[in-house]
């Protein structure tokens, strides 16, 4: 069944006034914006076909929001204008094209380049130098006054530089972007969750809701920061109202760039990655450029923004209902798409945790197709709300695993049913159960769970244990289910004819893993302790566990309180370890292995003879070279203590992308922040291989 166009422009109207006033007003977003993208251009669509459906209340025809009623209200003398969005090449080549032919002219253009920055529009007003007034963008014609709240923000001067009649007339009015970096929207996030409040969903929604706060003092505890990207009303004199081109003229640059750059001089920060492009041929690769830098930025943003430079040009290319013809933003792939929750799974882990799997109607999101995202544990679901059948938004943002964000209530079908974790374990029907204080079920069957078993096998074969070439995981789920091991001891007895009766499986690959496999029985104790896959033991942990005891019979036998003088081993991590060698059935497989495999001894260290010793590390955020457990392992290995949190007694702060509230505190307190790189440097300084 085909709509009446009719219908669909009326079902549109009320769905985008609705999204609109959750965003703009609420700062409660309930669907992400590319739906919102996709809901309007099909509106503008329409609009262009039957243009009897354009009405002049049409959502096309405006900005999103409306001045929240406890602000007092500011008239904009200039409109506040949006922006036309673009996702690819093509549409941008086709909005060159159009304002190529609307000038008459086949010569390149030049473009200012700027970023399309994440936060909200505000504009400032100056008069005589001193700043009087801000705004947001609000319905584009009338915004919310918020100059006690914008006061608060230290990057805006409240008088200007330089000198009023020569630099700058009676009139200023400066528009940009208010916003909150990274690090500081996840420094309240962290702290709103420590004090069970509600965390904002994004920096942009963090910095609206910051900036319009009735009280300023909140205001003045959020790290808001503001880049300016042009001007609005400027005049001669106090009492101008009309807009003079020649005022205009005379203070400020026929450059919009150039422009930029006045404002910067006048004492506003201006967006450090902004460009002048000498023509449209360049505006791709700006944007190439921009968005492999991204997530390296301290800020937040969703694309560039590209506009003909030329004020002559702006002038005469002028503007339609809601945004200027002269400019484009030229949006980045969604990070957040809608999809639909068409089931859950349960998966077994190596430990027995039970973790929920949501099986996602496929959804093109953050540059690639998902179809799966984890949930888990009861909690996070519980915190979602979410049931089978739900539509709900999902995030994926760089290389960070996607996540489901949030339920879309509205759209909630009639027949969504609950999530309702098994009874049993999925795969072996053995009993399942939550320790106290865990939000994880898991399955109490150990290595008699065929799923518990695999994921050992494979753990055991993992690249940083034991590394055995030509073992896949598949491979080791078709020689558990086939019964040929249950073990990792048994991998050890397998002849090339029983692996060359599995599945493509050749004679050469048969002989490549029992190679393998002999290769694999020469190892460290480090490498022994961490294959066997006890919770909570990683690569660090499990190093740091063979220089302390030194001995596998040793850690065999420690107790908890020893083991907790090992660095990184607290209370739960020695339990594990207690419990592991405990359980008869696993100290059989470890004594099996140990006749089996064999490692050098390791030689005490004498204190003093390691070049890190006494030195406190920090790591934060993502390390590109080195994960972040092997750097925590080299630097052990070289004497420092890596600690998790930052004090003063910190020495040096590793920060990798994205770093964050950890990163801030290092920077308050003094401490010396170290890049990747330099931390690289050091290690090999030290003889460390990276
Ligand atoms: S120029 C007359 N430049 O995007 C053109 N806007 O979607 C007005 N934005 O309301 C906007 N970065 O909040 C411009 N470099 C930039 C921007 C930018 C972010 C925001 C701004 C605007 C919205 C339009």
């Amino acid at each position: 069944m085909t709509t009446m166009p009719q219908s669909r422009v009326h079902e549109l109207h009320q769905l985008i006034n609705q999204y609109n006033h959750q965003y703009y007003v609420l700062d409660e977003p309930t669907v992400p914006d590319a739906e919102y993208d996709r809901l309007m251009n099909e509106l503008i669509a329409i609009e262009a076909k039957h243009p009897e459906l354009k009405s002049i209340d049409s959502p096309s025809q405006k900005v999103g929001g409306q001045a929240l009623k406890s602000f007092s209200q500011v008239t904009h003398q200039l409109p506040m204008l949006s922006l036309d969005n673009v996702f690819d090449l093509a549409d941008f080549n086709a909005f060159v094209k159009r304002n190529k032919d609307r000038l008459l002219t086949s010569k390149s253009l030049s473009f200012c380049a700027e970023p399309k920055l994440d936060g909200l529009a505000v504009s400032l007003r100056y008069e005589k130098g001193m700043f009087v007034q801000a705004a947001t963008r609000g319905d584009g014609s009338v915004g919310e006054n918020i100059t006690q709240n914008i006061r608060t923000i230290k990057s805006i001067p409240l008088k200007l530089q330089g000198v009023l009649g020569k630099d700058y007339p009676e009139i200023v009015e400066v528009r940009g972007e208010v916003f909150m970096p990274k690090a500081s929207f996840e420094q309240l996030n962290e702290q709103a969750k420590k004090r069970n409040e509600k965390v904002f969903a994004n920096p942009r929604n963090a910095a609206a809701g910051s900036l319009r706060q009735l009280d300023s003092k909140v205001t003045a505890k959020r790290n808001l920061a503001f880049y300016a990207y042009g001007l609005g009303f400027v005049g001669e004199s106090i009492t101008d109202t009309e807009q003079s081109t020649d005022v205009l003229a005379q203070y400020f640059s026929n450059s919009h760039y150039q422009r930029l750059c006045q404002i910067k001089a006048l004492g506003l920060p201006m967006c450090p990655e902004v460009r002048l492009l000498a023509s449209e041929h360049d505006c791709e690769a700006f944007y190439q450029d921009i968005l492999t830098k991204r997530e390296q930025l301290s800020y937040e943003i969703d694309g560039t923004v590209l506009k003909v430079d030329d004020i002559a040009l702006q002038k005469k290319l002028g503007f339609v209902a809601r945004a200027p013809r002269w400019a484009i933003a030229f949006k980045f792939p969604a990070q957040e798409e809608l999809t639909v929750v068409e089931g859950v799974e349960f998966q077994v882990g190596r430990t027995g945790a039970i973790t929920p799997v949501a099986r996602l109607k496929p959804v093109f999101v953050g540059g690639v197709t998902v179809s799966n995202a984890t949930l888990h544990n009861q909690d996070e679901i519980n915190r979602l709300g979410l049931k089978v059948s739900d539509t709900v938004i999902i995030r994926r943002a760089g290389d960070v695993i996607p996540q489901i964000v949030s339920v879309v209530l509205d759209k909630r079908a009639e027949n969504a049913t609950n999530i309702v974790f098994p009874a049993t374990c999925p795969v072996c029907d053995s009993k399942v159960a939550k320790a106290e204080g865990e939000a994880v079920l898991r399955c109490t069957a150990g290595l008699f769970c065929g799923a518990q078993r695999k994921e050992a096998i494979k753990h055991f074969a993992s690249r940083k244990a034991h590394d055995v070439d030509g073992l896949g995981d598949k491979l080791v789920e078709q020689l558990v289910d086939e019964k040929l091991i249950s073990t990792p001891v048994d991998l050890f007895s397998l002849t090339e004819i029983q692996i060359s009766t599995m599945e493509r499986m050749g004679k050469k690959s048969a002989q490549n893993l029992v190679n393998g496999l002999i290769q694999a029985k020469e190892t460290t104790l480090a490498k022994f302790i961490y294959g066997l896959g006890i919770r909570e033991v990683g690569e660090a942990t499990a190093a740091n566990l063979a220089q302390h005891f030194l001995t596998l019979d040793s850690l065999k036998a420690a107790d908890s309180e020893t083991l907790q003088q090992v660095d990184d081993v607290g209370v739960i991590v020695a339990k594990n370890i207690v419990n592991f060698f405990k359980e008869s059935h696993n100290l059989t497989i470890v004594e099996q292995l140990a006749d089996i495999m064999s490692w050098p001894e390791i030689v005490a260290k004498e204190a003093g003879s390691l070049p890190l010793e006494e030195q406190t590390f920090v790591l934060t955020g993502t390390l590109s070279q080195m994960g972040r457990n092997e750097a925590k392992a080299a630097l052990q290995l070289l004497g420092a203590k890596v600690s998790g949190s930052v004090s003063k007694k910190t020495h040096y702060l590793v920060a990798g992308e994205k770093a964050g509230s950890k990163l801030t505190k290092a920077q308050d307190l003094g401490v010396k922040v170290l890049t990747e790189e330099e931390m690289l440097t050091l290690l090999k300084q030290h003889g460390i291989d990276v």
